[in-house]
């Protein structure tokens, strides 16, 4: 059974007369790097909130379908239970930070856990290194900047070794330099360690360097899945096309690029020097 698995989820917040979901259909496993886009109010944050069981544990509503998270059903099983396989990352790090310092910070959900003190020990260690925030360990969190708080707030949740990462829109407030550090850090956790990455991100420039998969959601529904690249030909007009994407067509309507659209300025490059190389040679 897939890691994620879910049929024809229909989810209604309570007091709402539409369906924030309508049915949603997602199938997703170990290592991959899930893309979710889509425009404002699609449903996005509401598919992820369906993973950790916010939806509808903690949002209530109505709820139809089917929602399995690592073979637990969503809806019977508690949200501390399905906290242990999901890990939640909201785009405001802030609200999720509330320790003294930042080893405090990651060593908080490892107690919860129950764990034994030594080997609460042994992982915050590693997850110091392995996010490169020893520098850091002591300070307080809410004196860190935006992007080493996003990476406090990731660094938290891996210490809990979920299989599942939900990122919703976790570059938002950061700069270009600090949202590709994030991203690559996921990207490193998925191939590396075979966690499942699902992230909601609108700057598709950063994140199409990234994702082994798109998901594009319309008005509670996905109406598209696949390899990056052909659901962005297929959706450009409802997710909006990347700037190499622009640039290329550009280029290629005065003959000065060639091939399929371009998902990384390396690609885009590449298509311009194939098209000089094809004309001189
Ligand atoms: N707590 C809530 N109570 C009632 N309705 C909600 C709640 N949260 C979201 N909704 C509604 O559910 C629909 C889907 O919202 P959701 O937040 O999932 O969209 P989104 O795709 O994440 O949008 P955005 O890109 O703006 O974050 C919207 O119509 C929204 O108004
Ligand atoms: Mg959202």
């Amino acid at each position: 059974m897939a890691l994620v698995e879910l049929k024809g989820v229909r989810f209604r917040y309570a007091g709402s007369d539409r369906y924030a979901l309508d049915g949603a259909s997602l199938s997703a496993e170990r290592g991959e790097f899930v893309l979710l886009v889509g425009p404002s109010g699609c449903g996005k944050s509401t598919l992820l909130r369906v993973l950790n069981g916010l939806v509808p544990h903690f949002y209530e509503g109505d709820f139809e379908g089917e929602a399995r998270v690592a073979g637990l059903d969503v809806r019977s099983t508690p949200t501390h239970v399905l906290a242990r396989h999901v890990g939640m990352v909201f785009q405001d790090p802030e609200n999720q930070l509330f320790l003294s310092s930042v080893e405090r910070e990651i060593a908080f959900g490892l107690e919860n856990l129950g764990l034994p003190r030594a080997e609460v020990r042994r992982r915050v260690r590693e997850v110091l290194k392995e996010f490169n925030l020893e520098s850091i360990k002591d300070r307080a969190p809410y004196e860190l900047s935006g992007g080493q708080q996003q990476k406090v707030a990731i660094a938290s949740v891996m210490a809990l070794e979920p299989e599942i990462l939900a990122l919703d829109e976790p570059t938002a407030n950061l700069d270009p330099l600090s949202a590709l550090e994030i991203l690559s850090l996921v990207k490193r956790l998925t191939s590396e360690k075979g966690v499942l990455a699902l992230v909601v991100e609108h700057r598709l420039e950063l994140a199409l360097k990234f994702a082994t998969r798109m998901v594009v959601m319309l008005d509670g529904r996905i109406v598209a899945d696949g390899a990056p690249r052909d659901v962005l030909l297929r959706t450009g007009s409802i997710v909006g096309y990347p700037p190499v994407v622009v640039t290329h067509l550009l280029l290629k309507r005065r003959g000065l690029a060639e091939g399929s659209i371009p998902l990384t300025s390396e690609e885009l490059a590449r298509a311009v020097i194939g098209r000089w190389a094809t004309r001189y040679s």
